[in-house]
């Protein structure tokens, strides 16, 4: 027992204030920099929610160029990081394959510097953020082919970003219906304030690290299932089911042995997910392009059964996975998308907190032992 006021998991806890985005569980609501993420998905390419996250405003089309020409260069795969990549087990997962990679780019990138006042600017790290962002396609890529006895596809200056991810993973040119759900997600899963990993980025921010350091360690955070983690969980749950008459009986022995069901659940929307109405309807598309009404069928099952029984709601893993292996990404490549889509919010989080930081360090109160004396021990 404590006499101090405890917030595990600090639910509930305002930690610091941010103007990138607003998580509103009353309004069920995102907003970043002031749109609604609807919007933004329903009109933006990805990268010009990138430029928004990080300066504040919707691009200008010169802006929108400064990115294609000084971003769209170091899309092709890194002669050190693939050196890095093939260095690792076979079996290694996507996510440790991209952990390690950033660490490699940190390591030629930052040169060791931190983000302290004499260190590098926020253009220069507008600027790491923008490389790093445009390196990652190729690594998550990489990694699938590599997976599949297939050789790397060289990256395209004349395909947007997400026309060049699908591109370099699968060798031929994306259906404008995949590049647009796509898209979606990578603008839906950008940003959503102090989340797991955001959070983690910014503490280590807050020390004066590195940029690229902050990107390693919120990485290790999402690959958790409680967090990103979970969309490459929902597949598996998919896999396991199997039909969506086999929903009931499936959640009967899951329920039963108190399973966590992934995709579902949320520590701060309570009455629904306000990402999942827009993602629900790219999978929709998605569905009718690959004729998998299958899919929907046990989508659709799952989250009835799981609703009625637990009044928990859908987060938006729960779409995403299903997506993801429509649009014929293997699912431990799920949460390495997760991470190309929030490099842009960690990076715009780790730019804030170096605008007005202070170093992150709560308190711990005390519960262990009361102070004794080591035997033997005696007064000098
Ligand atoms: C993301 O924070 C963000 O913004 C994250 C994210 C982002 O964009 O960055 O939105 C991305 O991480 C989404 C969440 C992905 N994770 C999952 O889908 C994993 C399954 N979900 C649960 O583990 C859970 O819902 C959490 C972790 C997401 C949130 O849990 P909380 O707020 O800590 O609440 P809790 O775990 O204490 O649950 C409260 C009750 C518990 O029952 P009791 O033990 O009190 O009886 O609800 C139950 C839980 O067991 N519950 C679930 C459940 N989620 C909550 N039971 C079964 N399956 C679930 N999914």
């Amino acid at each position: 027992m404590t006499e101090h006021e405890i917030h595990r998991g600090l639910a509930g806890i305002y930690a610091d204030s941010t103007a990138i985005s607003r998580v509103d569980p009353d309004s069920n609501s995102l907003l970043y920099r002031g749109y609604p993420v609807q919007q933004l998905a329903d009109t933006q390419p990805f990268e010009a929610v990138a430029l928004l996250l990080w300066n504040g405003e919707l691009p200008t089309q010169d802006e929108l160029e400064w990115l294609r020409v000084n971003g769209r260069p170091h899309r092709p795969l890194r002669d050190d990081v693939r050196a890095a990549l093939d260095a690792l087990p076979p079996g290694a997962h996507p996510m440790d394959e991209i952990r390690t990679a950033v660490s490699v780019i940190g390591a030629r990138e930052g040169e060791g510097e931190s983000l302290h006042e004499g260190g590098p600017t926020r253009e220069e790290n507008v600027a790491r953020s923008l490389r790093l962002f445009a390196a990652l396609p190729a690594i998550v890529a990489y990694g699938q082919r590599r997976r599949h006895g297939l050789t790397p596809v060289p990256p395209r200056e004349d395909l947007t970003y997400a026309q060049n991810f699908l591109w370099m993973t699968h060798g031929e040119l994306p259906d404008p219906v995949v590049v647009d759900a796509f898209n979606r997600s990578m603008i839906l899963y950008a940003e959503h304030t102090f989340n797991a990993s955001t959070f983690t980025a910014r503490v280590i921010a807050s020390t004066l690290s590195d940029l690229h350091s902050a990107v390693v360690g919120a990485i290790g955070a999402l690959k958790g299932p409680l967090h990103g983690g979970a969309n490459e969980m929902v597949m598996h749950t998919f896999d396991e089911i199997g039909t969506a008459d086999a929903v009931g009986p499936w959640l009967d022995q899951a329920l039963a042995a108190h399973r966590k069901i992934m995709g579902f659940g949320h520590r701060v929307y309570k009455h629904g997910d306000s990402r999942v109405p827009t993602m629900r309807a790219a999978l929709g598309t998605l569905v009718e392009h690959y004729d998998r009404p299958d899919l929907l069928a046990l989508y659709e099952a799952l989250e009835r059964e799981f609703v009625e029984r637990k009044g928990i709601y859908p987060n938006l893993d729960f779409p995403s996975g299903p997506a993801y292996h429509l649009m014929g990404f293997d699912t431990p490549t799920f949460t390495p998308l997760f991470v190309a889509a929030r490099v842009i919010g960690w990076t715009a989080h780790i730019l804030e907190q170096q605008e007005h930081n202070a170093l992150i360090r709560p308190l711990a109160a005390y519960t262990g032992a009361p102070e004794r004396q080591v035997p033997g021990w005696s007064a000098p």
